[in-house]
């Protein structure tokens, strides 16, 4: 990947990072963020998106990699990265009995901000964020939802280049999470803010991110636009095929198969520890945006290795399918209960991504 147009990137990973014990909760991690965009780490829990996080703003040092925020070394200058940017962690951070109104002033002030603006800033502030009708309770007293908007309202009292959010909308209502996206994306269109927004809420990062990065375990599996995620995704069919025994050869027979996803499941409604000779049937389950030339050549090695068919079945996938599948594939790949060598459990990918892009 080119580095080149530094001027208009805000972050810029190469290669990142982080062990903890032999626990590796970001892996060889590589991406970049334009400035003035709203990019999404979209993953379930566990991805290492609170990691990668903390290693952008420079709270943990990454094991290995490169990290550069608004063009400057973030491993080897922190203290120059922090007074650019802002972040609200996951997890919460208030003193319990300062109001909100002092809690947001006192933020401002931190920072530097004169009492004039940090006034101004507050006044809006509490009622953009919905919390003028409890500006003068203590932080103890507040609900989660209305103590998370004061977290993340008091990080506007100071001027910023660029905001990193870990999963902000956690605890609040849907109106109070809208709101709040809404909020965020006017603040990037006015003022050119540029934005890192994790989340594990497909439909969030749909509704507010301009780019969006699959992550899980570790690993990044997709980065690219809402948009063309869904075009490069969206045709995707899943094709179930249920055989009604489950031939000891057919991984063997389908590994050479391209353009394709495959994973290999079965139940045992047939066998029950009845007794069956068979026991269990099995169940083929093929993600393709190439769905008829992929199913054409899978029934011609079904029918030539006279492997008879239960039923099979296509649909289209949704996107919160995809990204499910992603990650449950990768759970399943990584030691799940169900991934043991030669077992049915866990699903496997044929090759990653299966040669759906050009
Ligand atoms: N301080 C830490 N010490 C040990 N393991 C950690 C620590 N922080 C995170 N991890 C592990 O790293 C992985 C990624 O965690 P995290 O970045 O919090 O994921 P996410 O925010 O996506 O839920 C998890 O397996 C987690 O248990
Ligand atoms: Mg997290």
């Amino acid at each position: 990947m080119p580095h080149a147009d530094t001027a208009d990137t805000c972050i810029d990973a190469r290669h990142i990072s982080k062990m903890y014990g032999r626990t590796s909760a970001v892996d060889d991690v590589t991406f970049r963020v334009q400035r003035g965009r709203v990019f999404g780490f979209l993953g379930p829990n566990g991805a290492g998106k609170s990691t990668t996080i903390k290693m952008l703003t420079t709270l943990v040092r990454p094991t290995s990699g490169d990290i550069s925020i608004l063009g400057i070394d973030a491993v080897k200058r922190p203290l120059r990265v922090r007074q650019r940017i802002g972040v609200v962690l996951q997890q919460p951070s208030y003193e319990p009995t300062l109001s909100v109104e002092k809690a947001l002033d006192k933020y401002g002030m931190m920072w530097g901000v004169p009492g004039g603006t940090r006034r101004d800033r507050t006044e809006s502030l509490l009622e953009e964020f919905d919390l003028a009708g409890v500006r003068s309770r203590r932080n103890e007293d507040l609900s989660i939802g209305q103590r998370r908007r004061v977290q993340v309202a008091r990080e506007f009292m100071h001027d910023m280049d660029l905001l990193f959010l870990d999963e902000p909308t956690v605890g609040l209502d849907p109106n109070a999470r809208r709101d709040l996206l809404d909020y965020l994306q006017n603040r990037v269109r006015a003022t050119g803010l540029s934005i890192f927004y994790t989340t594990h809420i497909l439909t969030e990062a749909e509704y507010l991110c301009d780019e969006i990065a699959i992550m899980n375990r570790g690993r990044l599996l997709e980065v690219d636009t809402p948009d063309a995620l869904k075009a490069k995704l969206g045709d995707e069919k899943t094709i179930k095929i249920h055989l009604p025994y489950r031939p000891p050869n057919i991984r063997d027979l389908l590994s050479g198969m391209d353009g394709c996803r495959i994973e290999f499941g079965g139940d045992h409604r047939f066998g029950g520890g009845g007794g069956s000779r068979t026991g269990s049937r099995a169940a083929i389950t093929i993600r393709s945006s190439e769905s008829e030339l992929v199913l054409l050549r899978v029934l011609g090695i079904l029918r030539e290795n006279r492997i008879e068919i239960e039923d099979l079945s296509a649909v289209p996938t949704s996107l919160e399918e995809i990204f499910l599948n992603m990650t449950e594939e990768l759970k399943g790949q990584q030691g799940g209960p169900d991934a043991g060598a030669g077992g049915d459990g866990g699903g496997r990918r044929n090759s990653r991504r299966g040669g759906r892009r050009a």
